[in-house]
């Protein structure tokens, strides 16, 4: 007998797909664009102490295979003036999860369709309750959301030659930054503070870099200047997506150590995004474990490299070289695969390619454990009921 093949979709469902999705999408679309109270897109902090709290996030991209849940039912926070460093393997939902903080997700395929991030925005007090006041980013108005973004919450991308325009000069560029938070800034103080936040970012003749081309500066240099224009608005938080994978080693520590440095000296926050476990350790101070949309594990940095608990985050700390590693020995690396985001299994998603797995495994989703004060897991093994 012929063995169907689930992952053949037929002309029929491919019309399907499209009909329903082209539905969705007008529907998130319209949500956006009805005109709101500002009473609609306000929430309430949960702990004043942070600057940004992701409660139960879901975002998804209705493709012509069906729908991916990129971002499946994420909740973090990040505290004021800490780093947070989010890691996991490629695909499981770190970029799309920062983008949706910046409302920057690929519309309209892209949809952020559940959840809450609220911003614990200086521009609001608090309620009659005594509770810090937030905006919650998933129903802000677009035209709020400028006021926000770039200004108080800023990126910086991996490869700064697809952030930076070509045809004008670096002090264009970050001129233009200070007149769009200022339009009233005269061009003389614009410049000067284009020239200071170069100094700042460790550029040695910042007035030569002003009239430079992106094209004459080196990588390093690159992703200085995209620094210093994402320090320009003086943010409360930086969400840097895996800053220094395009950089060689040793440009690697120093762009590491600028940011670090930096944050430190502006008292902001910044959301670490990487592969890299060793720059995680170095540098942040709260650590969150993704794995195929979903937070798997959470807690301090000593948390998470003292006492890993989940099997997947066993697994990338087997996985991490080190330099006492005989030459001999073949590198440690999960095996199998992430499962397709499209068509999620109703268990554990690590289910087949876990060492520890046991019966209870095959229940719905485990779910999120508080192990410590600080240290939470979403793994059977530790639940005692
Ligand atoms: N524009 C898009 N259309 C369809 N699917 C998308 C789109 N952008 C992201 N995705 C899907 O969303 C999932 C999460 O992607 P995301 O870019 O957040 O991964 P990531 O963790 O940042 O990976 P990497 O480490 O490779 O940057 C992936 O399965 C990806 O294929
Ligand atoms: S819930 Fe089970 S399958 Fe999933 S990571 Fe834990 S032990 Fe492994
Ligand atoms: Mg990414």
């Amino acid at each position: 007998m012929k063995k169907k093949n689930n992952n053949y979709i037929s002309i029929k469902d491919s019309r399907k797909i499209i009909k329903e999705n082209i539905k969705q999408m007008r529907h998130y679309e319209a949500l956006k664009r009805r005109k709101k109270e500002p009473a609609e897109y306000t929430s309430v902090m949960r702990d004043k102490n942070n600057i940004i709290e992701i409660d139960n996030l879901k975002t998804v991209f209705f493709t012509d295979n069906g729908t991916v849940m990129s971002v499946n039912g994420v909740s973090f926070a990040i505290p004021q003036k800490k780093i947070v460093g989010v890691v996991g393997e490629s695909g499981c939902g770190k970029s799309v999860t920062s983008l949706s903080i910046m409302q920057l997700v690929q519309s309209p395929q892209g949809q952020v369709i559940e959840g809450e991030i609220r911003y614990n925005s200086d521009d609001l007090g608090e309620n009659e309750n005594g509770e810090k006041l937030a905006y919650n980013i998933v129903k802000m108005p677009t035209a709020e959301m400028y006021k926000v973004r770039g200004k108080d919450i800023t990126m910086i991308f991996q490869e700064p030659m697809t952030s930076l325009n070509p045809v004008f000069t670096i002090g264009f560029q970050l001129d233009e930054v200070s007149f769009t938070h200022n339009p009233e800034i005269s061009k003389e103080d614009a410049k000067a503070c284009s020239i200071d936040m170069l100094k700042k970012v460790g550029i040695a003749m910042p007035e030569h870099v002003y009239k430079s081309y992106p094209h004459e500066l080196s990588g390093g240099m690159r992703q200085r200047v995209m620094i210093a224009m994402a320090l320009v608005g003086d943010p409360k938080l930086i969400i840097a997506d895996e800053p220094t994978t395009a950089l060689d080693v040793t440009i690697q520590a120093q762009i590491l150590e600028l940011l670090k440095k930096l944050q430190q000296e502006q008292g902001c926050s910044v959301m670490l995004i990487t592969h890299d476990l060793g720059v995680i350790a170095e540098m942040a101070d709260e650590v969150v474990v993704m794995y195929a949309g979903k937070v798997i594990e959470k807690g301090t940095a000593s948390d998470i490299f003292h006492n890993p608990m989940h099997p997947y985050t066993i697994g990338l700390q087997k996985s991490k070289p080190l330099i006492t590693s005989s030459s001999s020995e073949p590198l440690y690396s999960i095996p199998g695969q992430v499962p397709n985001p499209i068509n999620l299994p109703n268990s554990c998603y690590f289910k087949n390619r876990c060492n520890r797995c046991t019966e209870r495994c095959n229940g719905e989703y485990p779910k999120e454990i508080q192990v410590s004060d600080t240290h939470f897991v979403s793994c059977y093994l530790y639940d005692k009921d």
